[in-house]
């Protein structure tokens, strides 16, 4: 026995290694995925081969290469390439003086610490950023920094409330069972190339603590956290999701306890005064004021024992008992509701409203927005490829073999309000309503043309996207601005996100020639190629590795912990987001999926989802590329700011669109 352990033991180190080895080639990013090289094919079957049949969720995690640091001259060349655009010339000459200053003083030094972590750490970046961008951040989650995710698009598959929720809250537990048991396959580029999982660990079962300084993520495992928390008309109810035999509730029994809550709560909630039907405003106010009630208030008797229990619980689910209007009204239900209801520091609400329609609100300090996006995209999905409603709209029965053994019934959660708290409540549900208010949101569906012209034409479509956005704000505000697009690092062990800086010298050479309208149409469009290939280089590089931001971040974190004043990082640093946008993941599960771009399909695929402006004075926008055909648009704003308003921006946006569209002539689109 003990030989052949061994050797196992040593074949799985061996492949371990071996395929970290493969995982530094990273040629095949920069080749077109119509014309791969032989070299990049035989790498692919090797890698394939190395990883293994049917690899588990985590099993290639010790494979993935760690993030390297990129060198010191080049990130700072990059930033000054990128500050052009956005500066005059005179704040151009002191940038770059600066940046020379610290490149030949402190910056040596910091970059030298940064190597040393990059070697002991799994990442160099990620547990600061995770640490001083979210935990250490002051502001209330609600709008700044959760986001949300709608269902289909113009398609219910039940209007029964309790119907949906029971479906897709079954689906969601069981693809969280999946995650437990390390089942669920890890995502392959490409169909071959594993990216990092250690994201989907912490989407359930977590909640974001408030602390004076600085917040806490808290993870329960499956022993302690079996429950989930329902919400309906301010009252909160505890449901275990398990029974006896520790199988999942059935989707029939979870409808029928559904039901039960909303009866319940429909006929207690006249008993139960304003205020206690509010606590959940709370988790929207600024961390350090929510840390200091929580402390006051919460931290002994029933009312420990209930904040305990939504702590522990996998997910909330929060019961609407009103429409939304139009899609614009969805979002902003999702993101903020009436600032009593979404508990906030819970890593995810699944919210239902009364229609049958549903929705998301997420945490975004545990994950980004593409590990959650599989997770909804596999219960999404599976409404479309199984029948999962009657007729009538109600779940279909289990199967005849299937035994529910005991399980046990909700429980409300009664809280105990005192005449000091119920005060801190009321003006918590003010200041939240006052927020939500303040937040313009348009989501909008551009359907005269999507990726599949763009494709043709050979434009990378994010890339078509983001040099329009630039376009439409020069337009809009007719100047540049800096402009964040995020993209991910998962390539790397435990990497999350970078950021791409596209507004580039070449996408501004573009815009103001289309502004100046003098250049004929094929020159315009040399400058656009010129442009789109320039950003999908950024894109391909910050994916690499080789992005600039999470690197001046962290220069910036060393030289705060060696008590050096760096006036260049802190300007740099200090820099607003004034365009802060986003690409939402799709097609994420691997299942046998219809095609989307055929009716009726078309009208099921999701419009995806959303974020606030991360500056006062900027947009938010996000946007969902699920056809050939169409594109959504998610814009958000602040009506206080009296420069911007999401609706024109989202109409100028499609002008602009209108207008680059138009440069293509139809004979490059025939190919
Ligand atoms: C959507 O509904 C809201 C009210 O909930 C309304 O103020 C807004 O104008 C509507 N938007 C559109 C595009 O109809
Ligand atoms: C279910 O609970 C009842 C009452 O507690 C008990 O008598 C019965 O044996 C339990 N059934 C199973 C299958 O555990
Ligand atoms: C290109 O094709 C579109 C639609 O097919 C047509 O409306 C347009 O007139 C064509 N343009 C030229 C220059 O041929």
């Amino acid at each position: 026995m003990g030989i052949s352990f061994i050797f196992f033991i040593t074949l799985m180190k061996v492949r371990q290694y071996l395929l970290r080895i493969l995982l530094a080639y990273r040629g095949w990013m920069y080749e077109n995925v119509r014309e791969v090289s032989l070299k990049t094919k035989l790498w692919g079957l090797t890698v394939k081969f190395v990883s293994g049949y049917q690899p588990s969720l985590y099993s290639c995690q010790r494979s993935l290469p760690r993030m390297p640091v990129p060198p010191l001259d080049e990130t700072l060349s990059k930033l000054l390439d990128s500050l052009k655009p956005l500066c005059s010339e005179e704040e151009f000459k002191e940038y770059a003086k600066q940046a020379n200053d610290f490149e030949s003083s402190i910056g040596p030094r910091l970059q030298r610490l940064l190597y040393l972590k990059s070697w002991w750490a799994p990442n160099y970046v990620s547990d600061w950023w995770e640490k001083y961008v979210y935990l250490m951040s002051r502001c209330p989650l609600l709008i700044n920094s959760n986001y949300y995710a709608l269902d289909h698009y113009k398609w219910t598959p039940t209007n029964k409330q309790v119907s949906r929720a029971a479906n897709v809250v079954h689906s969601i537990l069981n693809i969280k069972r999946q995650i437990d048991r390390e089942e669920l396959p890890p995502l392959l580029l490409r169909n071959t190339i594993p990216i990092c999982m250690a994201q989907y660990e912490r989407l359930f079962s977590t909640v974001r603590v408030p602390g004076e300084e600085i917040d806490e993520l808290l993870h329960f495992d499956s022993v302690e956290s079996r429950h989930i928390v329902v919400w309906r008309q301010g009252l909160f109810y505890q449901q275990s999701i398990y029974d006896e035999k520790n199988q999942i509730l059935s989707v029939a029994l979870l409808e029928k306890l559904f039901q039960e809550i909303i009866d319940d709560a429909d006929k207690h909630k006249e008993s139960v005064s304003e205020s206690e039907r509010s606590v959940a405003s709370l988790t929207g106010l600024p961390r350090t004021d929510w840390a200091r009630f929580r402390k006051e208030y919460f931290t002994s008797g029933i009312n420990k024992d209930n904040m305990d229990l939504i702590d522990k619980a996998v997910l909330l689910v929060i019961l609407f008992d009103k429409c939304p209007e139009n899609i614009s009204s969805k979002g902003k239900a999702l993101l903020h509701s009436d600032g009593r209801t979404l508990w906030s520091d819970k890593s995810v609400n699944i919210c239902f409203f009364p229609d049958g329609q549903c929705g998301l609100n997420v945490e975004h300090s545990m994950a980004d927005a593409p590990a959650m996006g599989h997770v909804w995209e596999y219960a999404m999905t599976m409404e479309v490829i199984e029948k999962r409603y009657l007729d009538n709209g109600q779940v279909m029965p289990p199967p005849k073999f299937f035994k529910q053994s005991n399980y046990s019934y909700p429980r409300r959660i009664i809280w105990d309000i005192t005449d000091a708290l119920e005060k801190e409540i009321n003006k918590a549900v003010v200041f939240n309503q006052k927020n939500n208010d303040d937040l313009d949101l348009e989501i909008v569906n551009h359907n005269k043309f999507g990726k599949g012209i763009m494709k043709k034409a050979r434009v990378s479509p994010d890339a078509f996207i983001q040099i329009a956005l630039q376009l439409a704000y020069y337009r809009h505000s007719g100047r540049f601005c800096q402009t964040y697009e995020a993209s991910a690092t998962r390539l790397y062990q435990n990497g999350r996100t970078e950021t791409v800086r596209s507004c580039t010298e070449d996408a501004a050479t573009f815009v103001r020639a289309m502004v100046n309208g003098k250049l004929p149409k094929e020159e315009l469009l040399k400058l656009l190629r010129a442009a789109g290939n320039h950003h999908q280089k950024l894109y391909r590089d910050a994916m690499n590795g080789l992005g600039i931001d999470r690197h001046l971040f962290a220069l910036y974190i060393v030289s705060k912990g060696l008590g050096y004043e760096s006036q260049f990082l802190e300007s740099i640093i200090r820099r607003q987001w004034t365009l802060s946008t986003s690409q939402q993941p799709q097609q994420q599960i691997q299942a046998n999926i219809p095609d989307i771009n055929l009716e009726p399909f078309r009208t099921m695929c999701s419009p995806g989802g959303g974020f606030g402006p991360v500056s006062d004075e900027g947009y938010g926008v996000s946007y969902m590329l699920p056809t050939e055909y169409n594109i959504f648009f998610h814009v958000s704003s602040k009506k206080s700011c009296s420069t911007t308003d999401s609706r024109k921006f989202a109409d100028i946006l499609f002008k602009s669109m209108d207008d680059m569209r138009l440069l293509f002539d139809n004979s490059t689109l025939e190919s």
